[in-house]
């Protein structure tokens, strides 16, 4: 059985003071009553509290992801952070290509192929973003844009390193707009990835990927969402602001 994934994606926000209290309330309640077997939890705090949070994690059932990481090793990149920085404070996941990074920060498909490889490189799980804009899906253009997304930032991968990869599906038109994608609509995107990785690697591969889904996820809709056979968790925004809604969140995975 695939395990599933719940991980909270902060953005830019949260004072070093918050970070704290919010890391706090998560492993408060982690601690109390456990997390569901089979489910990992995530936060991917900003940069500059990862080593915080690695610190407060560290021996809980809680785990820890970067947002971003540089596509180069190391060097003249001022304000970068690098794949091996993340591992030497002991970070165990980072979102890539995340939409807001492709949008307004004009993430190339090759540039997000070279962070990847980065990641790999220093024993760090990448979770892959990818999804269509509303127009793609209007147009009827919705998996062609996700399966050039995952070709051109993913499938140069061996199948060795994809098995160490997340796939996160977050249709743009539903990432902090509160218009959550329908359940059908999520499974119909999950199970043409799926076979998307089957085809590009084999079977096995394809049944062992764990397939996100992001986009207005919240502690109301979470369940119905993960209960889609192809759903295996979710990449969670502005619900991963507060404990309780993040925790209970985990708890419907
Ligand atoms: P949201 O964001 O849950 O606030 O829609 C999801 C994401 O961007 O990862």
């Amino acid at each position: 059985m695939r395990r599933k994934l719940v991980a909270g994606n902060w953005k830019m926000n949260m004072s070093f003071t918050e970070a704290d209290d919010l890391i706090s309330g998560i492993l408060e309640d982690i601690d109390s009553n456990g997390i569901p077997e089979n489910v990992e939890a995530v936060v991917c705090p900003p940069a500059l509290y990862l080593e915080l949070a690695t610190d407060m994690a560290s021996g809980k059932e809680l785990f820890v992801g970067a947002q971003n990481v540089s596509e180069y090793e190391n060097g003249a990149y001022t304000g970068e952070i690098s794949a091996a920085m993340l591992e030497s404070v002991e970070v165990d996941y980072c979102i890539i290509g995340h939409s807001e990074r492709r949008q307004y920060f004009d993430e190339s498909d090759e540039a997000l192929a070279g962070k990847v490889n980065m990641l790999l490189k220093h024993n760090i799980k990448p979770i892959f973003c990818c999804g269509e804009l509303l127009d793609d899906r209007e147009d009827d253009m919705h998996m062609d844009v996700v399966s050039t997304q995952l070709e051109d930032g993913l499938f140069h991968l061996t199948e060795e390193e994809m098995s160490k990869v997340v796939i996160a599906y977050e249709p743009v038109w539903a990432i902090g707009t509160g218009k959550t994608a329908t359940p059908e609509q999520a499974q119909e995107m999950h199970a043409f990835i799926r076979a998307l990785v089957a085809k590009k690697y084999s079977q096995a591969s394809a049944d062992a990927c764990m397939i996100l889904y992001g986009g207005s996820c919240k502690p109301d809709n979470a369940a119905e969402l993960f209960s889609q056979p192809d759903v295996d968790g979710g990449l969670i925004g502005g619900a991963s602001l507060k404990a309780t809604d993040f925790i209970s969140i985990i708890r419907s995975a």
